[in-house]
């Protein structure tokens, strides 16, 4: 008889964004007549067409697979050089970060390597995950054995949490245990909150004090837009050996359908195996990406690195600019409605309090039912998303604005 990885069967609840479709999904069937009014605004997923720049590549790309002498078939496993070159020179060595073309590793997005970064460290790992938190750093270490049992009322046994709250400024303290795993997101969702060099500091620090390795999920990293705030881990002076990063195209060029997304992985980044001997994460991520994958396709890979180019850069721009005047119109009408709000400066997200002491997912059921808006509650990022809603501006404009009209009957509860 075979057997399952029974680490899935701990998992409390599905994964947050089927559960939320699925109930939109009832919703609309048992209310037909009001289902067309329906406005997604629960995952951040892109609504706008891609940069020319990359449709423009892609169709290029297309053409070169359909002649033989310029034909591609399997891609190098972590990236072609051109790339990798355009990443790590205009992403780390034009902001001063010491990252070089070979620590770039090309994926199809920053949610698959977040998971796969498991098969490389080992089980048992203490982890370190704020709350509330993007639910794939808690799942991905349920399913690989490093949580006990889930909790009543949220959050599972064995996981280290560390609180978001307004009190802190959804900046999570250090924790007071050794943990080995630390799992930052900024800008951060849910939050949009962005961490400060200080606090990024005090966490490398804490990482190399304690041999932990950081986790650190950048993937909304174009849309910080206020001076001063470091837009990569390795800003900090030591983050090259204590931090893995994760980076994504899905937002920043529209790709949350076309696929790509890399890790940074750090040559100067060192584990050390039971036996004592230090051993390179470097080799072993490089390893794990032969045996496992065959990269991603040249279409997508040329398509990616239009988006560096001087016309790529400046309608990815536009791109990020445009979600985040959603993100601000959103923010004015919650604040309107005597909503208190955050993110949604540097973050496509708006963390918006529920309303007088409503909790999550009863705001998200009445927001649904009476508004025909679809959000995410936060109760589903952990137990510290309780009483607040995340509402995605990854939306059109029109869309947008009429969200924030129907907002309205939030200030009526
Ligand atoms: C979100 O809505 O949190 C993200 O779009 C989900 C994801 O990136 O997987």
């Amino acid at each position: 008889m075979f057997r399952i990885n029974e680490h899935f069967l701990k998992l409390s609840a599905g994964y947050l964004f089927p559960e939320i479709a699925r109930r939109v999904a009832s919703f609309a069937a048992q209310n037909p007549a009001v289902a067309p009014r329906i406005i997604r605004c629960g995952i951040g997923d892109v609504t706008e067409p891609l940069p020319p720049a990359a449709a423009e590549a892609m169709h290029r790309a297309v053409d070169d697979l359909t002649q033989r002498d310029t034909f591609h078939g399997y891609p190098p496993p972590a990236g072609y050089d051109f790339v990798r070159t355009a990443i790590a020179q205009d992403d780390f060595r034009s902001r001063g970060c010491a990252i070089e073309d070979d620590e770039i590793f090309l994926s199809d997005g920053s949610k698959p390597d977040a998971s796969a970064i498991l098969e490389i460290l080992g089980t048992g790992n203490r982890v370190a995950i704020t709350d509330p938190v993007y639910p794939v750093y808690a799942d991905t270490n349920v399913m690989a054995g490093n949580s006990g049992k889930a909790l009543e009322g949220g959050g599972y046994d064995g996981f280290t949490y560390l609180p978001c709250t307004p009190a802190n400024g959804f900046s999570p303290a250090l924790p007071a245990c050794v943990v080995d795993v630390i799992y930052l997101c900024s800008p951060n969702n849910p939050t949009g909150v962005v961490l400060d060099r200080a606090a990024l500091t005090r966490w490398v620090q804490y990482a190399r004090d304690h041999g932990a390795v950081i986790l650190f999920d950048a993937a909304y990293e174009a849309f910080i837009r206020e001076e001063g705030l470091p837009h990569s881990i390795y800003e900090i002076d030591g983050a090259t050996e204590c931090a893995i990063e994760f980076r994504s195209f899905s937002k920043v060029g529209g790709f949350t359908g076309v696929r790509c997304g890399y890790t940074v992985m750090p040559k100067a980044l060192m584990a050390t195996a039971s036996d004592g001997t230090r051993v390179s994460l470097h080799s072993l991520w490089m390893r794990r990406w032969a045996t496992c994958s065959n990269g991603v396709s040249w279409p997508v890979q040329c398509a990616t690195a239009a988006l560096y180019t001087t016309a790529g850069k400046a309608q990815t721009r536009a791109l990020t600019d445009f979600y985040l005047e959603n993100a601000r119109v959103l923010a004015r009408a919650c604040e309107t409605h005597g909503l208190a709000t955050y993110g949604a400066t540097n973050s496509p997200y708006v963390w918006m309090t529920c309303p007088r002491g409503m909790g999550s997912w009863e705001t998200f059921d009445m927001l649904l039912r009476e508004a025909q808006v679809v959000t995410t509650p936060g109760a589903g990022f952990g137990r510290c998303g309780e009483g607040f809603i995340r509402i995605s501006a990854f939306n059109s404009r029109a869309h947008v604005e009429e969200v924030a009209r129907r907002l309205a009957v939030l200030a009526r509860r």
